[in-house]
């Protein structure tokens, strides 16, 4: 148990201090086999939304507890149950849940809007959610996320959304949906919130224990319950359509038009009214049935928050934005651990070998080849042993004979051929060989004699 004294001075109890060496719950070591993955998902993200304009932002993974109360929203779950506090005397701290608010923060902060008419910013990183573990759902994850500033219109939603359904195709997702979803503006969601309250209250007792939490505090949230008590009481419930402002339908109708237009497939839904307090407007989610992560579980969601950076202190600003989780999309596209094969292996046998090939193999990484080197002094079984369990593409083995001469034997461990060659040669036969993938060094069998094989 950690405590802080009254002088600031943290303490743990000696039991406490037992470490288990494992990650902690719900957050995940990510190796190197696997993130060969996190970096290709994330380098389609980057190629994607660059080019619609975004520009990256990076931020702390700390902020203020008091942010997230404030934009993420108090009656959120997030903000109610999930949060990472950091103690330090003083300050209220907070592990981010979501990359949102940080970017209002920074948006407001730097007081963007006074040069740019239009911001377009995107972030990748961890988030923090103490939620249940299970599979997609973590305590660390990773999002990748787009905010876009100073457009209110609705053709920047649908671009947005254009955007988020190229991007899960071109990632791979099979049979990729968007849901759709307007929330209308606040006077529409006021009077929207007062009807629900009327059409639940009567019916309470019919509503699981967490939706009638809900009805106090944020009845919008009973619809998108997964409870059948409450799906059965959300039957014959009002609808936000039937709410809006004609501003609020206006927007809405050109959203529409606009994805006719760019064909942008999607599913109007509802029901859709997301977790997190700040939304105005349009709502969006996209599912897939890649994989078996669930066709109901989100990949990706966003909408436009044109209040919230308001409500933070800034100027008005509508915004419109998103993020993916790249764990659950990983996942959906069943990615398998897999590590890149160095293209080179150095086999040395002896001090003066291994000299040589430490030269050669500087040559050869300086033209952005991979390589590897063991320098360790082992036998050449089982240097060749481990070349070909990290499937190396060659293999160069010299021995001290071939160190004094100025030769080396190279190893095409794809094509099964060898050849000896002049040191001085073999940095731009392998170059030659790399560039022609499909053909080999052209390698004839290497004579028997005077090999170290
Ligand atoms: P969100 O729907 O809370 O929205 O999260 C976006 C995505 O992050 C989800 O669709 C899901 O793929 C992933 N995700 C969320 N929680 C977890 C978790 N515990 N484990 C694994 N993946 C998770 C937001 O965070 C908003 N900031 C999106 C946004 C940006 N809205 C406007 N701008």
């Amino acid at each position: 148990m950690l405590t802080i004294s009254p002088t600031g001075l943290w303490t743990i109890d000696p039991p406490h201090l037992f470490m288990k060496l494992r990650a902690v719950t719900g957050m995940n070591d990510i190796l190197p086999e696997e993130s060969r993955a996190y970096q290709r998902l994330e380098q389609r993200f980057r190629a994607v939304v660059e080019t619609y304009g975004f520009r990256e932002l990076r931020t702390p993974i700390v902020e203020e507890l008091a942010l997230f109360h404030k934009s993420t929203g108090e009656t959120s779950e997030v903000v109610q149950k999930q949060m990472f506090l950091l103690a330090k005397e003083g300050e209220s701290l907070a592990l981010r849940p979501e990359g949102t608010p940080s970017a209002a923060r920074v948006y407001i902060g730097n007081k963007v809007h006074a040069r740019e008419p239009v911001t377009k910013w995107y972030y990748i990183g961890p988030m923090f959610r103490a939620e249940r573990p299970q599979r997609g759902r973590y305590r660390q994850f990773h999002q990748a996320g787009c905010e876009l500033y100073g457009d209110p219109g609705p053709f920047a939603d649908a671009e947005v959304i254009d955007m988020v359904y190229r991007l899960a195709t071109d990632l791979g997702l099979r049979d990729v949906g968007v849901r759709l979803n307007t929330l209308g503006g606040s006077e529409a969601r006021f009077e929207y919130r007062r009807r629900l309250t009327e059409y639940f209250t009567p019916r309470s007792a019919q509503l699981s224990e967490h939706a009638q939490a809900r009805l106090s505090d944020n009845p919008l949230r009973i619809l998108d319950s997964k409870d059948p008590r409450d799906q059965q009481a959300c039957e014959g419930a009002p609808v936000l359509l039937d709410c809006l402002t004609d501003a609020d339908r206006a927007h809405w109708q050109g959203l529409l038009a606009a994805l006719d237009r760019l064909k942008t497939p999607y599913e109007i839904d509802p029901r859709l009214v997301r977790g997190l307090d700040y939304y105005t407007r349009t709502c969006f989610e996209v599912v897939t049935q890649s994989g078996n992560i669930g066709a109901q579980t989100a990949i990706l969601g966003g909408g436009r928050y044109d209040d919230m950076l308001a409500s933070l202190g800034g100027p008005p600003t509508p915004a419109i934005g998103f993020a993916l989780g790249i764990e659950r999309i990983l996942l959906a596209l069943g990615e398998h651990a897999h590590t890149d094969p160095p293209l080179v292996f150095f086999a040395p046998l002896g001090n003066a070998a291994t000299l040589a090939c430490l030269e050669l193999a500087a040559s050869l990484r300086a033209q952005g080849v991979w390589v590897e080197l063991d320098g360790r002094g082992n036998s050449l079984k089982s240097m060749l042993r481990r070349a070909d369990g990290m499937s190396a593409r060659f293999c160069i083995v010299m021995g001290e004979q071939e160190a004094e001469q100025g030769t080396a034997q190279l190893k095409d461990l794809t094509a099964h051929d060898q050849k000896v060659l002049p040191q001085a040669q073999l940095v731009q036969a392998i170059l030659d060989a790399l560039a022609s993938p499909s053909t080999s060094t052209g390698a004839s069998p290497a004579p028997t004699s005077g090999s170290p094989t």
